[in-house]
Order: structure tokens, then sequence, then C-alpha cells
């Protein structure tokens, strides 16, 4: 089987934690690196939090430091959803493993412009190392065979009524992403707030036994408090959608649709305005996640953290 070639951009956080879990084990995708950028946390932490999950689990991949913070806007973090480091809950052993010297957005631009077409970017963060890359090197474009990120929603946002946090962290750089041309896959809240890691996912994962298990549950027993903020009933595992995308696609029921980042400053700035009923004529750029087959999905998983 031919695996599909990929990078992750995350700020590792809870969720980005199990996202580079699956990307780094599932059968049918190669990770090629991974690259960081500051979101839930500024990018010394999420950095830090990247390589601590890397050491941890034995995941030899580069990883690369990138934006230190939005392109435009003031920077926002999501302490609340994800403490302090970033990352809390789980404890680590001391860290040996560094990132690399290379920046991310220079590692973005050598690696897509020597590939053969076929790296999909799988975002699950502000897309400002993304952003930043096209603007530097417009050539790597038409070389990046599809983004499948994680951000926005149809409906209500989490981070403002109106805004998901991803889209909502750098909005101008979402604005860039979407107008690139290059498909789009975008899981949106609308499917990843159904994706909870309730008590009973928890300790499923758990039962496996193994060290992947167990970090799925130190991570998550965490995030199953703080999203309470966010009137849900369990943490969601939101960036783990992405990655889970890309190697099934057909556990999600998704519609081709124009999307555009409000870029007004009013409340709904870092909305994304999804045209599903097709009221403006505007071309599709995105392929929107609407819901997800969940039992498949949690099987995924499991079957997944099984591989370590
Ligand atoms: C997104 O925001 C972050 O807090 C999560 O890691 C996820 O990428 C969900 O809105
Ligand atoms: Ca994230």
């Amino acid at each position: 089987m031919e695996q599909i070639k990929m990078i992750l951009d995350c700020d590792t956080g809870h969720d980005d934690a199990i996202a580079l879990l699956l990307a780094a084990a599932h059968p049918s995708l190669k990770l090629l690196g991974v690259t960081v950028t500051a979101g839930n946390q500024v990018l010394e932490r999420t950095v830090e939090n990247t390589l601590n999950v890397c050491q941890h689990m034995g995941i030899d991949v580069p990883v690369y430091r990138g934006c230190d913070r939005p392109l435009v806007r003031e920077q926002v973090v999501a302490g609340d959803i994800h403490g302090k480091t970033g990352l809390d809950g789980p404890v680590f052993e001391k860290r040996v493993r560094e990132a690399e010297k290379e920046h991310a957005v220079s590692f973005l631009i050598r690696t897509l412009l020597n590939s053969d077409g076929d790296i999909t970017l799988v975002p699950t963060a502000p897309l400002t190392n993304i952003a930043m890359a096209m603007r530097l090197e417009p050539a790597i474009i038409p070389k990046i065979r599809r983004i499948c990120l994680m951000g926005g929603a149809v409906g209500a946002g989490n981070a403002t009524p109106a805004a998901e946090f991803n889209i909502l962290a750098d909005p101008e750089a979402a604005h860039i992403v979407f107008t690139s041309g290059v498909p789009i896959v975008m899981m949106g809240l609308d499917l990843t707030n159904r994706t909870l890691a309730d008590m009973d996912v928890i300790r499923r994962m758990e039962a496996i036994g193994n060290r992947a298990g167990k970090l799925f549950s130190d991570i998550m027993r965490f995030t199953f408090n703080t999203q309470r903020l966010n009137g849900l009933s369990a943490g969601p595992v939101h960036d783990v959608t992405a990655v889970a995308y890309l190697a099934a696609p057909e556990l999600f029921k998704t519609q081709s649709m124009n999307v555009e980042i409000d870029l007004t400053h009013g409340p709904c700035y870092g909305r994304t305005v999804c045209d599903i009923n097709s009221r403006t004529g505007k071309k599709a750029n995105a392929l929107v996640g609407l819901d997800v087959d969940l039992p498949a999905f949690w099987d995924l998983v499991e079957e997944t953290l099984r591989r370590y």
C-alpha cells in the first residue's frame, strides 16, 4: 500500500498530541516532519510539548520551530482549555530531544519544492506557518497536494460566539490559506465537537495497556474537566479528525462549499463564513466535514494506538 505523505503543523496541545500519535503510527500515513507554531500556548511551550510527546513515545520524526506570533493580530492563547503549559496533565521524563535548527517555514518550503507534489499538509493549529510559507515562496502553492485542517465551523464558534480558536488566533493567515487555491478539507466544530472522549472512551484506550493508551488517558482526563467551560460534557479530540480523515475519509460526511474568513474587526472576526446553501455563487474552495461515524472513528483511534 502506498502511504500518504504528510506534514503535521501543530500547537501541541492535548488534542494535537493525540493527532501526532495517530499521524506517526497509522499504517497508511507517512509523517515527514512536524512543524510547530504558537497557538494553544506560546511557541516555547508548544515546541516543548511536541518534543516531550515525541521523546516519550519514541516518535523519530524531525520537529521544527515555527512562527511565535500571528501575522497581524495580537496574540491569543488557550490557557483556559490547555492549562499553563499548553499540555497540563501528563508528566514527562527529562527532555533530551531537541528541535531542528532549520525554521519550520523554511522546512516547509524546501520540502515542498523538492517534492513531486504529493505531500498533504495537516494543520491542527493557527495557520501562521503555512501562510508565511505561501507568502515567502508562492511556488510551493501548486506543489501542495491538499491541506486537511482542523479549524472553523459552519455554526457557532468556541473561542467567540462566531469563531473557532485556530482561525480566530490568526484570521489573516487563514484568509491567505483559504484563498490560495490549494484544495482544502476543513474539519470544523460541527463535527469535531462530537468526538468527545468521555470516561468510557478514556477507559477503553487506557485498557490497551501500552504507553500510548496511558498517554491518551492522562491527556484526556485533563480536558475532560476544562472543556466543560465550553459547555461540553467531556473533551473533544478535535485535531485527531484531520489526521483520521486522511487515513479513512469514508468515515466522514463532507460537503463542498465556499468558505470565506471574516476579517472585519467586529464580533465575527475570525468566523469561517461557510456558504452551505450556495447563496453567494462563489466557487467552492473547501470540502467541509459535517459528520463522522463515531464508533468507526474510535475503532480507528484504538487500532492505531495499539501499534505502539
Ligand atoms: C482547536 O483549538 C485548539 O485549542 C485545539 O488544539 C484545536 O486545534 C479547537 O478549536
Ligand atoms: Ca491544536
